[in-house]
C-alpha cells in the first residue's frame, strides 16, 4: 500500500499522508512494522519502484526503508473492541476480515466505519463480502467490492 502510495506521490512521507495497519494478530503486526520481504513477494512489483524504496538485507531479503517506514504505522486493533482512532480516513481497505464475523457483528462493523470516513472516502472490503445493514444506507456501491461514502457516484 505504502510502496503505491509513493509510486505516485513520491513527497507523501512528507505531506500529511498517513497509512494505519492494522490487524488484532500482534505477530502480524510485529511482521508489517518489520517490513521484511523476499524478492519473490516483491517482484510483482516493478523492480525500478521496491529497488528504490526498499534496502537490501540478508539472504536475498528486502527491507522497507526510511520513506515507507514514516508513511506507515502498524497497530493492533480489534474491529470488534474499542477504537482508539480520532481522525477521520479518505480510504478504508477491509478485506477479508469481517467473513469470520456473524452477520449481526459485520453490520455493526460497517457502522463504526461511516463516522470515521470523509465525506466521499472509498472503503474497500473483500470479494465474498458485501456492506449490510443501516451503513448500507450511506455507503453506496462504486465497482467491484468497492464503496463510496455519501451521495451516489
Ligand atoms: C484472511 S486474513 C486477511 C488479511 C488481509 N486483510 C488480506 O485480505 O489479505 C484475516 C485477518 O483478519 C484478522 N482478524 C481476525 N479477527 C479480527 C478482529 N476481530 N479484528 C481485527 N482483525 C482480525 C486476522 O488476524 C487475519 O490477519
Amino acid at each position: 500500500m505504502a510502496l503505491t502510495v509513493l509510486s505516485v506521490l513520491p513527497e507523501a512521507a512528507d505531506l500529511d499522508v498517513r497509512i494505519l495497519a492494522t490487524d488484532i494478530d500482534p505477530n502480524m503486526v510485529a511482521q508489517g512494522h518489520a517490513g521484511v520481504y523476499s524478492e519473490e513477494a516483491l517482484e510483482p512489483a516493478p523492480a525500478t519502484l521496491w529497488r528504490r524504496y526498499f534496502d537490501r538485507a540478508d539472504r536475498g531479503q528486502w527491507v522497507a526503508g526510511a520513506q515507507l517506514k514514516r508513511l506507515t504505522a502498524f497497530r493492533e486493533l480489534n474491529l470488534i473492541g474499542d477504537w482508539p482512532m480520532r481522525g477521520r480516513f479518505d480510504v478504508i481497505f477491509c478485506r477479508n476480515v469481517v467473513i469470520y464475523f456473524d452477520d449481526a457483528t459485520q453490520e455493526r462493523v460497517w457502522s463504526r466505519f461511516t463516522p470515521i470516513m470523509t465525506p466521499g472516502a472509498t472503503l474497500y472490503i473483500g470479494h465474498s463480502e458485501r456492506v449490510s445493514g443501516p451503513a448500507a444506507a450511506q455507503l453506496h456501491t462504486a465497482g467491484l467490492t468497492t464503496y463510496r461514502l455519501g451521495g451516489r457516484p
